[in-house]
């Protein structure tokens, strides 16, 4: 809470609440990192993709610059390029949409199921029926709930599809009992600061079972080098900090905490807005551990809903208003306003509102209070 209601602000995220208690503990891992002077590729990096390749439950992880270079790599690595065409959904940040054409790929689209924001998997076996040429899926495990990963799988089994998982809102949450990012072929990872293992910066990660595919994300995030100065793979220069990586292996102690105040603050708000006249986030069966990196909601007079929340000083989000088909960098791509109407609807009906783990209780029931007044 802070302030009496006419000057309370609630923020969507407060990275300095939820970085104090763990402050001194961090200083201490960048002091020694400083100290050690090893800032690039240092042993906290092999340290790093230890734990993480742990909490996810796959034989391998590599540190990469970002969530987005991750994609990058995952795509080079499954040897997705130029005249190949990549599957994914409408409704999900820009960086997966244009890692597929940063690969030299084509992005094709199928439309969300709207109860979950994931890609529905009836309109995935439609597209790929359809469109010859797909070589790659990506599905999005969004605001940290899982895609329906059986289904997707499958198709992508009758049709030799790669699998990358784009987990960078989703680290730690679960399909039927299993983590994420250990399902598809590669997985990726942010830790942008405001995904749940977020960094004091950029970072990423990539995630796999395959020996084949570990050697080569690990080289071509480093100009696709295993041995120094002999390159087998064309790569880019995607590290990650050696203080990004101390600083981070201190966050996923910490991880599960996190997590689970997430989960509790959501099971609040669920409470508090019952019959509110917003629609809350449904968690199917298969998901079976959602991290709830965002919260939302949705409703069909959302930008005036997001307006009293700031009026009154709460911090909310659109993720995301413009769906990629609808983007003008891919007006190439022949996709039109209409083609994927569950998406589009989303993005003009969602918002996201504040759920990370400080979040007091009493700046719940005022926002939830606003909500309300908005709706009678
Ligand atoms: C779904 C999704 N994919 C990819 C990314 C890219 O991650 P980064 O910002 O670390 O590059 C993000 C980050 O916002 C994301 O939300």
């Amino acid at each position: 809470m802070s302030g009496t209601a006419a000057t309370r602000k609630v923020q969507l995220l407060d990275l300095k609440a939820l970085h104090a208690p763990i402050r001194d503990e961090i200083l201490a891992e960048v002091t020694r990192v400083i100290d050690a002077q090893s800032f690039i590729m240092g042993p906290d990096i092999k340290e790093l993709e230890k734990e993480i390749a742990a909490y996810c439950q796959v034989q391998y992880a590599y540190g990469c610059a970002n969530g987005s270079d991750a994609l990058l790599l995952a795509l080079l690595a499954a040897g997705i390029g130029h005249g190949d065409r990549a599957l994914t959904t409408p409704f999900t940040f820009f960086a997966t949409a244009g890692a597929i054409v940063r690969a030299g790929a084509v992005p094709v689209f199928a439309d969300i199921d709207p109860v979950t924001f994931n890609i529905c998997p009836d309109q995935v076996a439609d597209v790929v029926r359809k469109c010859p040429g797909i070589k790659a899926m990506i599905p999005v495990h969004l605001f940290g709930g899982a895609a329906n990963m059986d289904p997707l799988m499958k198709v992508a089994a009758e049709r030799g599809l790669k699998v990358i998982e784009d987990g960078a809102q989703a680290i730690g949450a679960e399909y039927k009992g299993k983590r994420l990012m250990s399902i598809g072929d590669i997985g990726t990872i942010s830790f942008f600061p405001s995904k749940n293992l977020g960094g004091f910066g950029d970072g990423g990660a990539v995630t796999t079972n395959d020996e084949g595919l570990a050697q080569r994300l690990s080289a071509l995030r480093v100009h696709g080098s295993k041995k120094k100065y002999y390159h087998e793979w064309v790569g880019v220069n995607s590290r990650l900090d050696t203080l990004q990586a101390a600083i981070l292996r201190v966050k996923l102690r910490h991880l599960d905490k996190e997590t689970f105040g997430r989960q509790k603050n959501a099971e609040i708000w669920r409470t508090l807005l019952a019959g509110s006249g917003v629609t809350l986030p449904v968690v199917p069966d298969y998901t079976t551990r959602h991290v709830y990196n965002q919260f939302v909601i949705r409703s069909p007079k959302r930008d005036a809903l997001k307006q009293h929340l700031a009026d009154n000083g709460v911090g909310t989000e659109i993720y995301y208003p413009l769906s990629m088909h609808e983007q003008q960098c891919f007006a190439n791509l022949g996709y039109r306003k209409g083609d994927f109407p569950e998406s589009e609807r989303a993005a003009a009906e969602s918002l996201a509102i504040p759920v990370h783990s400080a979040l007091p209780k009493e700046d719940m029931e005022y926002v939830a209070g606003l909500i309300r007044a908005f709706s009678a």
